[in-house]
């Protein structure tokens, strides 16, 4: 079959999300199954062109890969010859600067999320992109999750009857750095350098709720920093800046209530680290990553109150599994391949930076309602008029 090679500039793969998920269980796991189809005899060949800031890794981490090319200079990664598509999985405060260079160096973009800290820049972003005429999109990655699959084809069948409300728990210790290592970067806890729950969660939220559900209309949040001190990855204590837990109320079309914990200061008490519980008058369902159970209404127990007596019924027994009825395969890779596509043969693709500004929007939303102490509307998001200059240019 006629191959067809697509540089793709992966910056931030030396990152927890950029090496595992983006280069390691999509691009390559693409080349391990000989390429993507493109549906027309030809096959799409992703070739990384790595770009860091540290020599040292990049080099250890190509020669293990056995990669060609990799560069710390992100101007040298954009003309090289092959460079198709940027991608960014950096921190969150780099991010912004990166996708504009490679938007001005008229490459396809598609980014990790946030896309950007603020909604003016996210919206400046999705409008430079269009203008350019490049194709761009932004990782959703919990929507090509098995759990949500499941979940959102319950919703499409009309399980639910209609939907009444949401209600999400999202979390897991993290430790705090002394006796037990950090799980997670310590940025992540720092306001200052991008850190925060709300910032984190609420983009992922937004386009869960919007895509499976129904639009967010509204936000309450309310955060906390549960945990004020914590160690970094080099052993010094630090001020942690960024809320920890975030505890939020979304009104959504329809007169949906949707309500999500979510917490890196908890201890797991669920099936999975994220769950989500669906109550409609027809029936309810709780999915999580992987899984998806369901109660029908005509299995529905009618428990009595009653404190004097221990619990009549095992409820957790009297939910079904929503069976697979097919094959997953990792939701990161689903979506790198539909981008593929969508770069190389122009196919319909919905969740580009447009979409990826909802989420920055909800996030910043959510720490306004939590600054204010009250409840903000979500208003619809379009993309900024064109500058004059720009305007009077593609007019000549
Ligand atoms: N889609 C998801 O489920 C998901 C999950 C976690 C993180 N993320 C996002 O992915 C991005 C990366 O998160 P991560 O957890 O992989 O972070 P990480 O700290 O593990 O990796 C960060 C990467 O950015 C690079 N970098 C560039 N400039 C930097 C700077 N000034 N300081 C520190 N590092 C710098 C690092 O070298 C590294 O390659 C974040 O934007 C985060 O929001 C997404």
């Amino acid at each position: 079959m006629p191959r067809r090679v697509t540089g793709i500039v992966m910056n931030g793969v030396t990152g927890r999300m950029g090496y595992r998920q983006h280069l390691v269980r999509s691009i390559l796991a693409i080349r391990e199954q000989g390429g993507l189809p493109l549906g027309d005899g030809e096959v799409l060949w992703p070739e990384p062109i790595l770009v860091g800031r540290s020599a040292y890794k990049l080099k250890e981490l190509a020669d293990r890969h056995g990669l060609e090319h990799w560069t710390t200079s992100l101007d040298e990664a954009l003309a090289h010859p092959l460079a198709e598509i940027y991608f960014d999985a950096q921190v969150t405060t780099a991010r912004e600067a990166a996708l504009r260079t490679a938007i001005a160096a008229g490459k396809h973009v598609y980014t990790e999320k946030p896309t950007a800290e603020s909604l003016d820049s996210a919206l400046e972003l999705a409008r430079l992109a269009t203008a350019a005429g490049v194709c761009n999109g932004a990782v959703q990655d919990k929507l090509f999750l098995p759990g949500l699959l499941k979940l959102k084809r319950l919703v499409d069948g009309g399980f639910f009857g209609r939907i009444l409300s949401v209600r999400g728990e999202f979390g897991y210790w993290v430790f705090e750095g002394d006796w037990q290592d950090a799980q997670r970067p310590s940025w992540n806890y720092r306001a200052e350098d991008g850190g925060g729950m709300v910032l984190d969660m609420f983009p992922h939220w937004r386009y869960v709720l919007d895509s499976v559900i129904a639009p967010v209309r509204s936000v309450y949040a309310h955060t906390a920093t549960h945990i004020p001190r914590r160690v970094d990855e080099r052993g010094r204590p630090y001020p942690a800046t960024a809320d920890d837990a975030a505890y939020g109320i979304f009104e959504l079309a329809g007169g949906i209530t949707a309500q999500i914990n979510s917490s890196w200061a908890v201890r797991v008490d669920r099936d999975e680290l994220v769950e989500f519980q669906v109550d409609g008058t027809e029936g309810s369902a709780v999915a999580g990553l992987r899984n998806c159970r369901f109660q029908h209404r005509a299995a529905t127990p009618k428990p009595v109150w009653n404190p004097d007596l221990p619990a009549t019924e095992p409820f957790r027994d009297q939910w079904q599994q929503v069976p697979d009825n097919g094959g997953f395969d990792n939701g990161f890779k689903v979506q790198w391949e539909l981008f593929l596509r969508h770069v190389a043969t122009g196919s319909e693709y919905r969740w580009d930076l447009l979409e990826g500004a909802k989420g920055v929007q909800l996030a910043e939303l959510g720490l306004r309602s939590a600054r204010e102490g009250r409840r903000l509307d979500v208003p619809d998001l379009t993309l900024p008029p064109r500058a004059a200059s720009e305007a009077t240019a593609s007019t000549r």
